[in-house]
Formats: structure tokens, sequence, C-alpha cells
């Protein structure tokens, strides 16, 4: 079935029949990273544009090899390398990518409504990688694939989202994500790191992870964005890892069938100890390959295939 949407801009666009799709086409298309020749010519023809105007490491790999192992040609933009550094506005290099007739645009971008902007005014299919602080709806569908994964079916589980939550368009798609999927979000951090808005979407409110760990079926850490943080929203780095980090013995008050998550990159020895994450309850690495057979789906099904998933 196609998605309702041209677009992936943020979760809250997207119904539950569409986060549905996506995690079943992710599902037929991860057995396409296993093969010899990891090679489907679904997208053959295709032109995918991957316009990163923020650092990435997962999220501009594994939309790259998501294309290729479609059989789309694929572009890569930086911000150092490209007209951006000399001041291009973002209206511009959208008439100009659609001047080159392509089929999508991944844009992350540090202003929230970026991606938006981008979909007014060009044709391509537009997906969100990440704006600023408002959503990155791809690392939530892949979460949502890596939980259902371990855990199954996830109505009716608890999952608390612990740390930044202010600054995190993670926290934002994933409270939304985990919510339409029938799971209960708890949010966990200082005060001055939750945002009210949290609420209206649909999340609990915590202060104290101590009190929340025994209670949840996934433990989903953020990384605390050390460069963002204004003195008044933000304890010392000493205090937060005392309250907040996830260190082995807070773990292990923990369900024994909890699992831990993180988006990546971690901050080792801040939001989590080394030994936790390299843990095996931790599923990091399965949602950083999940984000292949993911983003795989979300370019599927926003381009259109013409060859069928074979
Ligand atoms: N999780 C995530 O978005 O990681 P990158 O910044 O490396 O893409």
């Amino acid at each position: 079935m196609p998605l309702e949407t041209k677009h992936l801009l943020a979760i809250k666009n997207l119904s539950s029949q569409d986060i549905n799709t996506i995690l079943e086409t992710a599902d037929s298309l991860q057995e396409v990273s296993t093969r010899d020749i990891k090679k489907v010519p679904t997208l053959r023809g295709r032109t995918i544009v991957n316009l990163f105007l923020e650092p990435s490491t997962r999220t501009r790999t594994s939309f790259e090899l998501a294309a290729k192992r479609l059989s789309a040609d694929t572009v890569g933009i930086s911000k150092s390398s490209s007209a951006v550094i000399k001041g291009e506005s973002l209206k511009d290099t959208a008439k100009t990518l659609g001047a080159y007739n392509v089929d999508a645009v991944v844009i992350r971008h540090p202003a929230p409504g970026a991606a938006a902007y981008l979909a007014d005014y060009m044709d391509a299919s537009i997906i969100n990688a990440g704006d600023g602080a408002h959503e990155h709806p791809t690392q939530a569908l892949l979460d949502l694939f890596t939980a259902n994964q371990h855990l199954g079916s996830l109505k009716g589980k608890k999952i608390a989202i612990i740390g930044d939550i202010y600054h995190s368009r993670v926290a934002r798609s994933n409270i939304l994500a985990f919510s339409k999927m029938g799971a209960k979000v708890l949010v966990v951090g200082p005060p001055g790191l939750i945002p009210k808005e949290v609420e209206k979407m649909g999340a609990q409110v915590s202060y104290d992870f101590d009190e929340v760990i025994p209670e949840v079926d996934i433990i989903y850490m953020l990384r605390i964005q050390l460069e963002r943080q204004q003195q008044n929203l933000f304890l010392s780095v000493r205090e937060y890892v005392k309250r907040y980090g996830l260190n082995s013995k807070r773990l292990a008050r923990a369900k024994d069938c909890v699992v831990v998550m993180h988006p990546g990159p971690m901050n080792r020895g801040i939001e989590i100890s080394a030994e936790v994450a390299d843990m095996a309850k931790n599923l990091v690495t399965d949602q950083v390959s999940s984000g292949v057979a993911v983003r795989m789906a979300v370019l599927y099904l926003l381009v259109g295939g013409v060859s069928g998933l074979g």
C-alpha cells in the first residue's frame, strides 16, 4: 500500500497505517543487506541527493547505502563543500537542485522547519534527516523497527526516554512514534531539560530516573548535547552523571528483559557508562543496521519502485 504522503517531514504527519507500511517494507528489504551482491534494481534511474548541512555519520551513511542498495544514483552535498558556505540561501539551493530534476532530497539542517521549507520549493520528495530540535523521523522509525524485532508488539510497553529532551529532535519524534504504536512514553531528566510541550505530545514526565527504572521495558538514553547547554538549563556534568547516567549498578534495578537504546553518537562516561555501552542488552548496533533497511523502505515507498522488491 502506498504512503498517504509524498514527503517524510515529521512523524506527526504519518498515520499508524503509514508507519506499519514502512516497517513491513523494511522487514522485507532487510535481507538485501545480507546478500553477497547487496543490490536490487528497484530505483534504477532515480536520483537521490543527500544534502547534509550538519554533521552526521549514521544517518548520512545509511541513506547513502540504502539508495545504492536500491540502485539509485546518489549525490552527496555537505555544508563545507557547497555554495551554502558562500551564503547561498536554502530557497536558491532548492531551485538549483530542482533544475537537475532529482527524485528525492534527504536534508539535515540546523533550523527547525527546513525540510518543510524545501518541500515548498521543489517537486522532488523531501525526507527530513533532522531539522534542528524539531524532528528526526527516520531515527524514530528505525527505533520502532529495532524495538519491534526485540520485543514484538509495542502495545502496552513502557519506554523511558532519558536526558536532554529540550534539545532533542530524536525525543520529539520518538515520543510521537512510540505513542502511535500503543506504547506508554515517560520522559526523564532534570527539570531544565524537559520542555512543557512533551506532556501535550502524550508523554509523562519524571525527574527521578531511579524511581522509573524498575517499571520500563525500554531505556532510551539520549546524548547530552553539551554544545547547546545554557547555564540555567543544566546541572554540572558530575551531578548529571550521578542522577541520570546509566551505569551497570542502576541497570541492575531494571527488569531482566529490559533493552537499552541510544541513537548515537554516545558520550561514554556521561549519559551511558562504557560498560553499559558494550553490553548485549544494548541495541545500539542493531539500531544502526536497522537504519539501512528502514531508509531503503522510505526511499522505495516515496520515490516509487519500477521493478518490485526482488
Ligand atoms: N542518530 C543520528 O542521527 O546519528 P548521526 O548524527 O551520526 O546521523
